[in-house]
């Protein structure tokens, strides 16, 4: 199959090129200096270009608190973006398969949001993303909308200054005694490898839809700290954040743990539990630095 992936030089658009040309298919990675998912000439040339047999869309204006600030840039690419991707593939006789996010909910639920759950974004971010979701539904008959949460790769984050969450804890505990962080948001932590590989396995279900695709299980991002210190080995005065802390922008879902409902119903789910992917992540990191340091 001919799979292009859109924004491929970001963490997930990286490990979603791998696994799909790991499993034999024929993929063409494109950054933003190759396509702009804005701008339909673009979008039109270099489909239609590659005549592809699948898009995957990782692409994406997420940094949280600038889309507050920039709601017709974050809406521009998130929304008007997602629905000429949409538009281009179903042109073309592809199909289409667009990230999405958890932050389409409001975090109220207080249990983990199933995909027949009602969306209701709390923040422009979330708002511009769901009205991709849309785009893309009423736009390509074809398409699978895959919302992740708190995700986390070995390449680095492009939104977010190339450092991930884990990273950027092992990064604050070198620097301080003392780390700092909330304890009052409830996600589910998930490596971007168990996406990917869970992206090549739905590419191959002729059950189009929304699907929600998390690792097992949650934890605050407290919790979630905790752990990276704890399986790394290094010691740590962790402290929950105090009120004022972390001035954000825009506000987040307090709880916004998602259920593979869809994907377990078609027995389709390929996750494995939060702490396990943490586990695996850290195992890959030190042998890639202990590679790279036998190549020096
Ligand atoms: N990170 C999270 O925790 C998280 C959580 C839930 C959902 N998501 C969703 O997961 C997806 C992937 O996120 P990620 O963490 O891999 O992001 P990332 O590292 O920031 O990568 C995004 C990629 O998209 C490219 N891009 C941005 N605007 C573009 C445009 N207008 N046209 C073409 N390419 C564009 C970026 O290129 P440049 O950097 O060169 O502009 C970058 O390569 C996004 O859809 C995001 O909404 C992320």
């Amino acid at each position: 199959m001919k799979v292009a992936v859109l924004g491929a030089s970001g963490q997930l658009g990286h490990d979603v090129s791998s696994a799909f040309s790991a499993a034999g298919h024929n993929v063409t990675s494109l950054a933003h200096d190759q396509i702009e998912i804005a701008a339909l000439e673009s979008v039109r040339d270099v489909l239609s270009r590659l005549q592809p047999d699948l898009v995957v869309n990782t692409a994406a204006f997420h940094n949280v608190d600038r889309c507050e600030a920039e709601a017709l840039p974050a809406f521009t690419v998130n929304a008007i973006g997602a629905r000429t991707v949409a538009q281009v593939t179903s042109a073309l006789n592809a199909a289409l398969m667009h990230i999405s996010t958890d932050y389409v909910f409001d975090g109220l639920k207080g249990a983990p949001y199933r995909e027949e759950d009602q969306p209701a974004p709390i923040n422009v971010y979330g708002t511009s993303k769901l009205a991709g979701e849309h785009f893309v539904r009423a736009g390509n008959p074809r398409h699978y909308i895959v919302r992740v949460s708190a995700i986390y790769g070995e390449n680095p984050c492009r939104a977010k200054g190339g450092l991930n969450f884990v990273e950027l804890m092992l990064k604050l505990a070198h620097e301080r005694h003392e780390v700092r962080v909330v304890d009052d948001e409830f996600v589910t932590p998930t490596p971007t490898v168990e996406i990917a590989h869970q992206l090549v396995v739905l590419s191959k279900s002729p059950h189009y839809g929304l699907y929600h695709a998390t690792s097992e299980g949650s934890c605050s991002w407290f919790e979630f700290a905790q752990s990276i210190f704890e399986i790394s080995g290094i010691p740590v005065h962790l402290l929950p954040a105090q009120p004022g802390d972390f001035p954000v922008k825009a506000p987040r879902p307090k709880y916004s743990v998602l259920e593979n409902a869809a994907l377990k119903s078609r027995s389709l789910n390929v996750f494995s539990h939060w702490k396990d992917g943490l586990q695996n992540y850290l195992v890959r990191r030190k042998t890639s630095a202990k590679l790279t340091h036998a190549g020096d």
